[in-house]
């Protein structure tokens, strides 16, 4: 159990705290799901990209998806061997795949025609083979939030399977790439298996298809997605997840690489604000706090639910009220209509949920610092991001003071 009200006055608020221990529980149970197949679980590293945390899935073993050269080095200086690394992300720059060639991490997640292209290039001048995966669009519909859609041709990730196989045959007749794998992501959020096995059995098709073509594939890449509870929501179970993916891939002799993100982080963590002030305005009630959507934007962004527990001493009748913060924004809030006793000054709010996509999301919206994170870990704790200083936030800008 963590002791909110200590760490609060331990380490102040606004606050991020992950617990790590749960973290590893996450990680085992998918390893164990995919057990029997060589896998990889390449941790997401965009749903909590904080070094202590990277490096703690580096100690178990883990991979890194990254979606910029920033994550790519994160997750080398986190300790994750570079055969372990790949690099997704439907805009990379020159500068980003040139150094993800030389640093010669497992593979390139290539988006596109063009970019395969660049890649090629990129390659050709540094003198090296890339080695690349191709990011399938199955054109399946995950039935999640439509921000955090990818598989739909609507989209704008991966390539439609004739490009796919287009870009193959290029690649497996250029000197200086190496297409070693597949990749497919339809969402994220993911609560129903169906959408999941008919995209991986479009995308194992197309490895046969590539096989008869004597162009044969080493990694299966299914991406992330695995949902997670935010609230009432039917989980899908690793083990189902794993065995509707292995079932498309008979006679197939491949890696399987995943890269969750939320199923690892989202619920081991939880974002601690204090309670500054109530209002009344006719008849709707708030609650003020000192963390705003600058920290956790989802539910701004996505309207996206996170439970919500409070640190009080009153226990009187709850009633619905708006909790939120102090940016200038009315969609600056964690929840609306939530049912919570009278709050004083001091209480805690600990919004749950907030492992995945909080702090990384976070921006220094009305010049706020950030807040600080803190790991728990066999019951102790420690600091790993320090709270943002307001000298911290002018550092950049301080040298053009005329
Ligand atoms: N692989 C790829 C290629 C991805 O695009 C993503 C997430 C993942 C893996 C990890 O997905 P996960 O296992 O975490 O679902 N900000 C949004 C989520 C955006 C997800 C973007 N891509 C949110 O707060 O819900």
């Amino acid at each position: 159990m963590i002791d909110f009200r200590a760490l609060a006055d331990k380490y102040k608020t606004p606050l991020y705290i992950y617990d790590l221990d749960y973290m590893n529980e996450q990680f085992n149970k998918l390893k164990e799901a995919f057990k029997g197949r060589k896998s990889i679980v390449a941790y997401a590293v965009k749903a909590n990209s904080n070094l202590s945390v990277v490096q703690h899935f580096a100690k178990m073993g883990s991979g890194a998806d990254c979606v910029s050269i920033g994550e790519v080095r994160r997750a080398f200086k986190a300790g994750i061997p570079a055969y372990k690394i790949i690099f997704s992300g439907v805009g990379k720059t020159d500068d980003e795949i040139r150094e993800a060639i030389e640093k010669d991490i497992l593979y390139i997640n290539v988006e596109s025609d063009a970019e395969l292209g660049r890649v090629e290039m990129i390659a050709k001048e540094l003198k090296k083979v890339s080695r690349i995966s191709i990011r399938v669009n199955p054109n399946i519909d995950p039935k999640t939030h439509p921000y955090i859609s990818t598989g739909l041709h609507d989209n704008k990730f991966g390539v439609d399977l004739n490009t796919a196989k287009r870009m193959y045959i290029t690649a497996n007749n250029s000197q200086h790439l190496d297409p070693v794998g597949i990749h497919f992501h339809i969402g994220s959020q993911l609560t129903e298996l169906t959408p999941i096995r008919e995209s991986a059995e479009i995308v194992a098709d197309l490895v046969r298809s590539l096989s008869t073509i004597k162009i044969d594939l080493k990694f299966f890449d299914i991406g992330g997605g695995l949902g997670i509870k935010y609230d009432d929501e039917t989980l899908i179970e690793p083990y189902e997840y794993a065995q509707a993916i292995l079932g498309t891939l008979t006679a197939l002799d491949l890696t399987i690489l995943c890269e969750p993100g939320r199923f690892l982080t989202a619920n081991a963590g939880y974002f601690v604000s204090k309670v500054l002030y109530e209002k009344q305005n006719g008849d709707k009630k708030f609650v003020v706090v000192d963390g705003a959507m600058n920290d956790l934007l989802r539910p701004s962004l996505y309207k996206a639910y996170h439970k919500i527990d409070v640190i009080t001493k009153n226990d009187g009748e709850k009633r619905a009220v708006d909790i939120v913060g102090p940016v200038c924004e009315s969609g600056d809030f964690f929840a609306k209509d939530y049912m919570l006793p009278e709050l004083s000054h001091n209480d805690l709010v600990v919004i749950n949920s907030a492992g995945a996509y909080g702090f990384g999301m976070g921006s220094n919206y009305n010049t706020r610092g950030r807040s600080a994170e803190v790991a728990v870990q066999n019951g102790e704790d420690r600091l790993i991001r320090r709270r943002e200083t307001f000298d911290d936030l002018i550092a950049l800008e301080e040298d053009y003071l005329d």
